[in-house]
């Protein structure tokens, strides 16, 4: 196995959210598509009351990679799954670029319900606040104990900063291995919409590239790891 780069724990979470009732049920369901059932409905924090639906995780209970995006946007809002949208798109296309197959991992948010403010006719995305994402772990806790992956991979820095640390730089660190409890490989890369907002065809190009290598670094080690 390849070293790894550098060593950090996850943030230490608060004890009462092993108080919530909620927190027992999803202790004890066993599946994913179980836990994806209970979520549909979550009211741990505000963001379901303006939201659709939820959007909960998506993929093959056996993916050995798990990737994990920020909030769902409008068109998942829609369609009840994450990453169809713009980014989604992108994130397709970035992957098979990377010879790393869709079908074949886990894809899901640091955050189940759309956030949005409204800008004109449109629903813009809006950032999940810290307390949205606190409240939201749990599940996302849960994706991660059932499904066991060998590599999670955070995209921007909302999931790196839940999962790495605040400290954690997507700038700085993306494309590195991490050494963590969460999953044998921990690593981070931008937010695939980071490369939408580029100012120019020619950045957008270069964002671009440097996604798709980051990604066959990712895609490199999940075949180390035999699969
Ligand atoms: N952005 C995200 O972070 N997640 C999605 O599912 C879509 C857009
Ligand atoms: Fe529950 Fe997460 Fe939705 Fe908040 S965003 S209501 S914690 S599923």
């Amino acid at each position: 196995m390849p070293p790894r780069d550098r060593e950090i724990q996850p943030p230490k979470r608060s004890p009462d959210q092993l108080n919530d009732p909620a927190q027992k049920k999803i202790a004890t369901t066993p599946s994913l598509t179980g836990l994806a059932k209970l979520a549909e409905n979550c009211k741990a924090c505000d963001l379901w009351k303006r939201a659709t639906q939820t959007v909960f995780g998506e993929g093959r209970p056996d993916s050995k990679v798990m990737f994990i995006g920020e909030v769902p946007g409008d068109r998942e809002d829609r369609a009840g799954k994450p990453f169809v949208g713009p980014a989604g798109n992108l994130l397709d296309q970035a992957l098979a670029e990377a010879g790393i197959d869709r079908s074949m991992v886990y894809v899901t948010n640091a955050v189940k319900h759309f956030n949005w403010e409204e800008r004109g006719k449109r629903r813009i995305h809006k950032k999940p606040r810290a307390t949205e994402i606190v409240a939201c772990r749990p599940w996302l806790d849960a994706e991660i104990s059932r499904l066991k992956p060998d590599v999670i991979v955070c995209l921007g820095a909302t999931a790196a900063q839940a999962l790495l640390g605040k400290d954690f730089r997507v700038t700085k660190h993306r494309g590195e291995f991490v050494e963590s409890s969460l999953a044998p490989r921990v690593t981070a890369t931008i937010h695939p919409s980071a490369i939408l907002r580029a100012p120019d065809e020619a950045a957008r190009h270069e964002e671009m590239e440097r996604f798709v290598a980051d990604l066959k670094k990712i895609a490199k080690a999940i075949r180390a790891r035999g699969h």
